[in-house]
């Protein structure tokens, strides 16, 4: 489908069992593209590089705290001195809360900022020194239906904001770099069955499901796909670009 020879792509957040990290990373590992798989969840990135590798795939699984600058910069220097270039970076490790305003403490909103955009910049600025001494890269970012029409399915304000940054961030960036060869995208999930949507009751799960036109939440494989599109070499003249991958249930 797309072209992933010797590409070197790093996805956040791709330790979670059933999460779109991971489905992201086991994608791209069958396209062909070498995978870092980090995450804060050491048990998970075992588990993907795993996967990954049962397919014979090609992984390299790294821990990582997207809020703290030194762990950032560990994993690229140590993907640099193991592969010598990073072509793809994936952000999509994230965290949600479901909270009122009103109930909602400092701390929830800045924990919240810390890992959705703080972790964005944090992760992309480390991997543009590389990305512009290649003169090529690809940063896609997770954003959120969250964030474009103020709420999505869980979450809460700090959730929805934190989400709206990323759409801001990425199309800022995405105007600095274009001249070097670098790409920067988001997709806005809507609704995706992952671990929370399995736990919801049935009446809850059917009411949200009555709002989305195609009646159903979307699978991981079909963000992991979009991501691919955009992350891959022929996706070359899109940046500053969100696609929304929600079934239909917010259209812009
Ligand atoms: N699931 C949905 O319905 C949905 C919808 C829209 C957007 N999104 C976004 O997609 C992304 C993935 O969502 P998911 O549902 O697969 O999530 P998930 O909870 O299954 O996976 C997120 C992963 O991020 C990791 N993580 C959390 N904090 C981290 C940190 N500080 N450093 C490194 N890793 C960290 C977690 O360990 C986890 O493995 C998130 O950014 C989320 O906001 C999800």
């Amino acid at each position: 489908m797309f072209r992933y020879e010797n590409r070197v792509a790093i996805v956040t957040g791709s330790g979670s069992k059933r999460g779109i990290g991971r489905s992201t990373a086991i994608t791209l590992a069958e396209l062909g593209a070498t995978v870092v798989v980090a995450d804060l969840n050491e048990d998970g990135v075992r588990d993907t590089v795993a996967a990954i590798e049962s397919g014979n795939g090609k992984a390299m699984g790294i821990f990582l705290d997207v809020t703290d600058k030194e762990s950032v910069q560990k994993m690229v220097d140590k993907v640099l001195k193991t592969y010598g270039r990073i072509d793809v970076l994936v952000n999509n490790a994230g965290i949600s809360q479901r909270l009122a305003v009103e109930d909602m403490e400092v701390e929830d909103m800045k924990r919240i900022l810390d890992v959705n955009i703080m972790g964005v910049f944090l992760c992309s600025k480390a991997v543009l020194v590389p990305m512009k001494k290649q003169r090529y890269g690809r940063i896609v970012n997770l954003s959120s239906v969250a964030g474009k029409r103020g709420g999505g399915f869980f979450g809460g304000a700090h959730y929805s904001a934190s989400k709206a940054a990323v759409l801001g961030f990425s199309k800022n960036l995405a105007r600095e770099v274009a001249e070097d060869g670098i790409t920067v995208n988001c997709v806005a999930p809507g609704l995706v069955n992952t671990d929370i949507w399995e736990s919801l009751p049935k009446d809850v799960a059917d009411a949200i499901v009555a709002t989305i036109p195609m009646g159903r939440p979307g699978e991981t494989e079909e963000i992991a796909s979009t991501i691919a599109f955009l992350a891959s070499t022929e996706a070359s003249y899109i940046t500053g670009e969100d696609i929304d991958i929600n079934g239909g249930s917010h259209m812009d």
